[in-house]
């Protein structure tokens, strides 16, 4: 996807008024009715355009809402795109985000190149300069993305290319232009993982996807990758990744991508583990073919720790990380695991399969083993694991597991300030449990009830002592139908979650 962006800085000498621009987008609070001083002269010049639309109660300010008014030469811009931030009290760092995110996915769907941006005054008082600038250039790029790679015509062509002004005048330009900086990395960061994700079956597997993420590897910093493939999984007794890969033509792999910053002194160790099947059928144990093709999605828990990584890289952030994907394609066929195998794993231990489609936990069990002898600090895996998790939260949050307090509140913070929201739900020993299997350690389904704690309480099997936890991003990784704020197709849950982790944990290492 060519998502051109420049986002540039303007501040107090570009008046809004003479911004030649073809979008010009504000914020309007729900219940404030004045226009805040920096529009004021706006207003005027409009003649009361904007005034009317509020008043006339064609635009309430709601969050997620907004009213496009013309400027008629009146002003620089040809357009005025006025967007609802809901009401003062209630507006977070998100809000912010979310503004951008509409603001600019409206310039796509216009098929406008120019965009101004104006941030609201009540922001910059409000937070700090530095996490709005980053807010704003995150919700820059999710809002403009357009997964396009494969149109070639017709109506919903090539999404278009774009520069964004951001248009400000605090006293904290410094730090709105670092936090731009910053959020234009994630931004990126985000696009990348969206592209990859959306891509079909056939044109990413796990030796595909292994291939992208060496040219990853090899085109960041600092960044090194080792693959293993299908011999050296076998060599490695790797039972878990091998059993899920062994029904498909296209082998597993198992990426290994080390991010090393500069500089010596002790630094924390950060595992991230994603979950990429690049096609669930469900294997022996198949699926309905009723919204079968979803499950190209299932490969969007790896992405976002390759794109997580990248981000970091960019950031040079000084922590250890590595990015632990196990990949394989789902599939049933005469070289299939079956219901009833038992699987060595990696770690040893033994897993009689129930059904082939709790293939997540068998993949992953082996990373994490993997991730443990690496001897890191904390581990956080992310998977598309459970329809149960879907079941339980809906699309809104991703359900957040572990084992340890204070990572899970460290994750709850990352969620807020990134808007990518999780819930905690359990995964104790009583969950343990039920994955208890008579003729083996364990087995690999825990049947009807709780299926989203169930596989947590498996995985933790296989993470020993180390500080863990595990995001379930089932309902939350692709939107099936398009909103004003988000685009068709995979949403790359995690990758601002998973880098403001980071981002914080760094600061606090200070
Ligand atoms: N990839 C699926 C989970 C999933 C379902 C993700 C729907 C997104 C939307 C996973 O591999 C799976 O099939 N899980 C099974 C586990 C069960 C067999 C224990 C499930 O949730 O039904
Ligand atoms: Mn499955
Ligand atoms: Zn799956």
């Amino acid at each position: 996807m060519k998502q051109i962006i420049k986002v540039e800085l303007k501040t107090k000498s570009a008046k809004l008024t003479d911004c030649k621009t073809q979008i010009l987008a504000i914020g309007h609070f729900s219940d404030t009715q004045k226009p805040s001083p920096e529009i004021i002269e706006l207003c005027k010049k409009l003649g009361g355009a904007i005034e009317d639309v509020v008043k006339l109660g064609d635009f309430k300010g709601k969050t997620g809402t907004s009213s496009l008014l013309y400027g008629n030469n009146r002003i620089g811009a040809q357009r005025v795109l006025i967007v609802g931030l809901g009401e003062k009290s209630k507006a977070t760092i998100d809000t912010v985000r979310q503004a951008a995110v509409l603001a600019a996915n409206k310039a796509v769907s216009l098929k406008v190149k120019t965009v101004a941006l104006a941030i609201h005054k009540a922001f910059e008082t409000r937070f700090d300069s530095e996490l709005v600038g980053q807010a704003t250039a995150e919700g820059i790029y999710f809002g403009s993305f357009r997964y396009d790679e494969y149109v070639t015509s017709g109506e919903n062509g090539r999404a278009e290319l774009l520069t964004v002004d951001v248009i400000d005048d605090s006293s904290n330009l410094k730090r709105l232009a670092k936090g731009l900086a910053t959020g234009t990395i994630i931004g990126k960061a985000q696009s990348y993982a969206r592209t990859m994700a959306n891509r079909p079956g056939n044109v990413i597997n796990p030796p595909a996807l292994a291939d992208e993420a060496k040219k990853l590897a090899r085109n960041t910093a600092r960044l090194t990758c080792k693959v293993f493939d299908e011999k050296q999984l076998s060599k490695m007794g790797a039972g878990g990744i091998l059993a899920v890969g062994s029904g498909s033509k296209t082998p597993p792999r198992f990426i290994a991508i080390k991010y090393s910053p500069k500089g010596k002194s002790k630094l924390p160790t950060v595992a991230l583990v994603g979950k990429a099947i690049t096609f669930d059928s469900g294997g022996i144990s198949i699926k309905p073919a009723q919204n079968m093709e979803q499950m190209k999605f299932d490969k969007t828990g790896g992405i976002a720790v390759l794109a997580a990584i990248k981000a970091a890289a960019e950031l040079k952030l000084p922590i250890n990380i590595y990015a632990l994907v196990p990949s394989a394609e789902n599939m049933p066929s005469g070289t299939s695991y079956r219901p009833g195998d038992i699987v060595t794993t990696y770690s040893g231990k033994t897993v009689e399969i129930e059904n082939t489609d709790a293939e997540g936990r068998m993949i992953l069990c082996d990373a994490l083993h993997y991730a443990v002898e690496q001897k890191c600090d904390v581990i956080i895996d992310i998977a598309t694991l459970t329809g149960a998790c879907m079941v339980a939260l809906g699309t809104h949050k991703a359900g957040l597991m572990g084992n340890d307090e204070k990572l899970i509140k460290q994750l709850e913070d990352a969620a807020e300030s990134s808007g990518e929201s999780v819930w905690e739900l359990p995964c104790g020993d009583e969950y343990a449990d039920d994955m208890k299997s008579k003729i083996a350690d364990l087995h690999n389904s825990g049947g009807r009830w709780g299926g989203a704690c169930t596989a947590a309480a498996f995985l933790r099997q296989f993470v020993g002592d180390k500080k863990w936890a595990h995001l379930d991003i089932a309902g939350v990784d692709n939107v099936e139908k398009p909103t004003e704020s988000k685009a068709v197709g995979a949403t790359a849950f995690g990758v601002r979650l998973m880098t403001t982790y980071l981002l914080n944990l760094a600061k606090s290492n200070k």
